[in-house]
């Protein structure tokens, strides 16, 4: 049960400006040898210790296996039927044998971890709110607009269409980022292709209709927390695009709303993690679920992933969606109207509110 807090008054505007020209991040703050977080990070309506809100629970999200999903036709169906289901009941599911190596993923995470925790003066020169054509290092993307700041700094570049050059990359990650988006944009369209077919579509449907258009980086550092009770990784929330594969460390904290449970997405080794975004849910008509899901902080360790969102509407775009015409019947009418992602996902988040 959440519960509200009582915060002190205090002069909010001025923190979250001090905290963003510091160019630190949370790290920052630590390196600093902060032991109480600011109250600019306490969540109000966030209360870990309520015993409905951890995440003991029959329920695991779903595991699926791609080995054999190019050269065997009976395995396919499998994984395609295992794909949908997870895509309709649950939105969020592991992939194992996904081809991405194991020393690529560790590299990745490597790489994330090595770049936020290097110099700060090193960290300072990429920290920039303009994350749409550069790599930028920032805390809290919505630190201006969101009830309460989260205790995680974030590293991000786009992808597709318009990669920043090789040069503009940190040192610490810049061989692995070129190595593991690559990988990971093949996963995707793999990925696309089964729910394409999931979906009674042609292979390539998905993929045509531009999910994977545009595709972002974004390597999360969730330094640990002295104070993880009072606070979060990352808020409740639903990915805006298509689909996001997560990479994850072995630490945890990810969880998952499922049946209004928190259920813990436990890390797996050489696992990945996939979830729908609201712009799946809108053209498949609501059939694949864009499910809400947040980060516990916590007081031991640092904690690593890498999330890479096909489509994302923090790139407006005047491209129009309505829900895929083949999917329709008359049992089952559009459910939206044909507008741009960004007015898609606002209603959603509105009506979820
Ligand atoms: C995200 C996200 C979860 C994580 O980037 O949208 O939900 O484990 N990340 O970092
Ligand atoms: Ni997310």
């Amino acid at each position: 049960m959440a519960t509200t807090r009582n915060i002190p008054e205090y002069d909010r505007k001025s923190e979250l400006k001090a905290f963003d020209d510091s160019k630190s991040g949370v790290k920052g703050l630590l390196d600093g040898g902060m032991t109480k977080i600011p109250l600019m990070f306490i969540h109000p309506r966030y209360n870990p210790d309520a015993k409905s809100e951890s995440a003991v629970s029959q329920f695991r999200v779903p595991l699926i296996d791609l080995d054999g999903v190019k050269d065997n036709a009976t395995v396919r169906a499998k994984i395609i039927d295992q794909v949908r289901g997870a895509c309709e009941n649950w939105g969020f599911f592991q992939v194992v044998n996904h081809g991405i190596p194991a020393s690529v993923l560790e590299e990745m995470i490597d790489g994330i971890r090595g770049f936020h925790e290097q110099d700060t003066q090193m960290k300072k020169e990429f920290y920039t709110r303009d994350f749409k054509d550069k790599v930028s290092f920032v805390s809290n993307f919505d630190l201006f607009e969101a009830t309460a700041a989260t205790w995680k700094d974030s590293l991000s570049w786009p992808m597709v269409p318009n990669p920043p050059d090789p040069t503009e990359f940190p040192a610490v990650c810049r061989d692995i980022v070129t190595e593991y988006s690559k990988q990971v944009k093949r996963l995707g369209y793999t990925l696309f292709e089964l729910l394409s077919e999931g979906l009674g579509l042609h292979v390539n449907h998905l993929k045509d209709t531009g999910c994977a258009e545009v595709i972002f980086h974004v390597g999360h550092y969730y330094p640990p927390c002295p104070e993880p009770e009072l606070t979060l990784g990352a808020s409740r929330h639903a990915d805006s695009g298509f689909l996001t594969v997560l990479l994850q460390d072995q630490v945890g904290g990810l969880q998952v709303l499922h049946q209004n449970q928190w259920i813990d997405l436990v890390p797996m080794p050489g696992a990945l993690v996939i979830n729908v975004g609201f712009s799946l849910q809108v053209i498949t008509n609501d059939r694949f679920k864009s499910i809400e899901h947040r980060v516990l902080a916590n007081r031991v360790s640092s904690r690593v992933s890498m999330a890479s969102a096909f489509g994302t509407t923090l790139f407006p775009s005047s491209k129009l969606y309505s829900p895929i015409k083949e999917l329709l019947t008359q049992e089952n009418p559009p459910k939206y109207k044909e507008a741009t992602l960004q007015a898609h996902v606002a209603y959603l988040r509105g009506k979820r509110v």
